[in-house]
This record gives structure tokens, C-alpha cells and sequence, in this order.
């Protein structure tokens, strides 16, 4: 088990879509076990794997507060097939280090995905369960949180994320 090294914005394998996955087999699996070692490493609460460079349809959730323990959610190919209500919250990304922004969401949904042992099913959540669900299968199709808000908060968002860069390279 590792601890992966997480691609931040602007990496232009973030807004790339993830491939289906094929088959559950043992490099699959030490891919998942790596991520979910890397995203309790960081106190988050979800990771997609194109987050660690591989463009595959595979994300970790675990919205357990963390004195209640472990609950690890693990999946592969999801698809929303039921949302519903709205739910408006501050997300944070480990792609985006620092920044934090409310996002509209669906208050509840319902994911058909495979777990880690290849078998199917359904997940259902609300509220941050849902919103995790959300931002999870967004970066599966290559979509950030700053994808989610409005133009003029992006502009602002771009702008500011320039001048940082410029900062670094002349740092
Ligand atoms: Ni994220």
C-alpha cells in the first residue's frame, strides 16, 4: 500500500474522461487499496483515480466522521440513475489545494456502480454522501467543482490561479 501523489489543477489529465473498467483484477485492486491508503492519508472525504494520474472509472468515498471509524466505499463504473431536491454546500478538492466554493448539487441520488469485488450495486445517499457521490463521478467525466459554479466566480477563480502560478515561476 502507498500513498499516491495527487495531480492538482491545472493538469490536463483532470478534465480528461476516464475509461470504463474492464475487469476487477489484482492491479485494479492495489490501485484502490493505494487510493483509499491516500485519501484517509489526507483526511478527505472522496478521490477518483484520474486524481492519481489514471484515467479509469474508479473512485474511493468515506464520508464517516473519522471517530466513528471506517466505511469505505469503493466505485467502479458509476453511473446516477436517480437524483432529486437541491442541496447548495462549500465542497473543497485535493486537486485544488486551499480552495473552497458552494456548489449546486441534487439533495439525493442513486448510483449503480460495481465494488471492489466486481459485484454490482446501488448506492444511495443524501447530503454529503450525495454530494460526494456527485463529485466523484464529476471527475470521472473529467469535470471539476470549478466547472460547477457560475462564469463570473470561475473568472475570478482562473484570474487569481494565474497570478499564483506567474508568483511560483518567478519565486
Ligand atoms: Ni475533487
Amino acid at each position: 500500500m502507498a500513498v499516491l501523489e495527487v495531480l492538482k489543477y491545472p493538469s490536463p489529465v483532470l478534465n480528461n474522461k476516464a475509461l470504463p473498467v474492464k475487469e476487477v483484477d489484482s492491479k485494479l485492486k492495489g490501485l484502490i487499496n493505494d487510493m483509499a491508503e491516500t485519501m484517509y492519508a489526507l483526511s478527505a472525504v472522496g478521490l477518483a483515480a484520474p486524481q492519481v494520474g489514471k484515467l479509469l472509472q474508479v473512485a474511493v468515498i468515506d464520508v464517516t466522521p473519522k471517530e466513528e471509524g471506517k466505511n469505505l466505499i469503493v466505485l467502479i463504473n458509476p453511473r446516477i440513475v436517480a437524483k432529486e431536491g437541491e442541496i447548495f454546500l462549500e465542497e473543497g478538492c485535493l486537486s485544488i489545494p486551499g480552495y473552497r466554493e458552494k456548489v449546486k448539487r441534487w439533495a439525493r441520488v442513486k448510483v449503480e456502480a460495481m465494488d471492489e469485488h466486481g459485484e454490482k450495486r446501488e448506492i444511495e445517499g443524501e447530503g454529503l454522501l450525495s454530494i460526494a457521490l456527485q463529485h466523484e463521478t464529476d471527475h470521472l467525466d473529467g469535470m471539476l467543482i470549478i466547472d460547477r459554479i457560475s462564469s463570473l466566480k470561475r473568472n475570478i477563480f482562473k484570474k487569481n490561479m494565474k497570478k499564483q502560478l506567474l508568483a511560483k515561476e518567478q519565486g
